[in-house]
């Protein structure tokens, strides 16, 4: 495997590459939720690069930016045995300048949910990932389902700007007892832990009434609620793809989307109908 730590390194290692390149963007920590979305790119792809930066333009004053969980030897040790051709591994520098043109999130789809808990997180997360596309071009990018909005509004841009990558979604990984893996998991201690169950249990509940017949949306959010109640709930929301809300579920358009804090730690969850 090639560490590259700069653009021009990056740019260098491709050069001796042929054939398709699976690429995945993650700000490290890795799990078996970043695993699945190597893998994937490994089965599918000729060359698979994974980048691994904690953008600092998506963090906003006051977030975990200076404690988000950095751990360069396993994660170098897991895209290892993973396959992974290439690690771009770049710094804070040579990635930013100062002063740069930056990328906006659409008003609609990006002031809401995550965009309105997190102002300007989205930006961040654009420009990052439309920088990295350009210096990795890849044939395919591979992202989760569970942030979901990050996704809609990726693939958004990818239209948008007319990018030639094809994005590929991947479904949510999760722990035996449901809770979704995520890199901030590592903040909660064992009791914290328990109490984040809550997230994946509404959703599950949630499930299980459409499956029942009841589609209502008021009716399944105000059970979520219900469960959700010990926490502190930032929103719960039932949406179509485009993230416009929907007074039934309608199977296979439909995301229920869930935020909360438990303690001090921000997390989110959601399952695709
Ligand atoms: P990060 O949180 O490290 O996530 C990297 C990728 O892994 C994202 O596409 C995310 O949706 C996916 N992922 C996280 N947890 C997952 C799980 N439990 N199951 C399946 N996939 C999961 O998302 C980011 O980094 C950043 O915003 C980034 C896109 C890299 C831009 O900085």
């Amino acid at each position: 495997m090639i560490i590259a730590r700069s653009a021009q390194e990056l740019k260098d290692a491709l050069a001796l590459k042929t054939g398709s390149i699976g690429f995945v963007p993650t700000m490290g920590a890795l799990h078996i939720g970043h695993r699945t979305l190597i893998d994937a790119a490994r089965k599918e792809n000729d060359t698979v690069v994974v980048s691994i930066f904690v953008n600092p333009t998506q963090f906003l004053p006051g977030e975990d930016l200076s404690k988000y969980p950095r751990r360069e030897e396993a994660d170098f040790k897991i895209c290892e045995l993973s396959g992974v051709d290439i690690l771009f591994y770049p710094d804070a520098g040579g990635m930013y300048g100062e002063d740069e043109v930056r990328m906006c999130a659409p008003d609609v789809r990006g002031f809401i949910l995550e965009g309105a808990s997190r102002p300007g997180h989205f930006d961040g997360v654009l420009t990052v990932v439309m920088k990295l596309f350009n210096i990795v071009s890849p044939t395919r990018a591979y992202f989760g389902k569970k942030d979901a909005q990050q996704l809609a509004l990726i693939m958004q841009m990818v239209n948008n700007f007319f990018m030639k990558i094809e994005i590929v979604p991947m479904d949510t990984v999760r722990e035996n007892d449901g809770l979704a893996l995520s890199s901030r998991n590592v903040y909660l201690s064992p009791a914290e832990r328990q109490e984040a169950l809550k997230l994946s249990a509404a959703l599950k509940s949630a499930t299980k009434m459409v499956m029942q017949g009841n589609i209502n949306s008021a009716d399944i959010k105000a059970n979520m609620e219900t469960i959700l109640a010990p926490l502190n709930v930032e929103y719960v929301v039932i949406v179509n793809r485009g993230f416009e809300s929907i007074e039934n579920v309608a199977i296979g358009d439909t995301i229920i989307l869930v935020a909360a804090r438990v303690g001090v730690t921000r997390l989110i969850d959601n399952v695709w109908m």
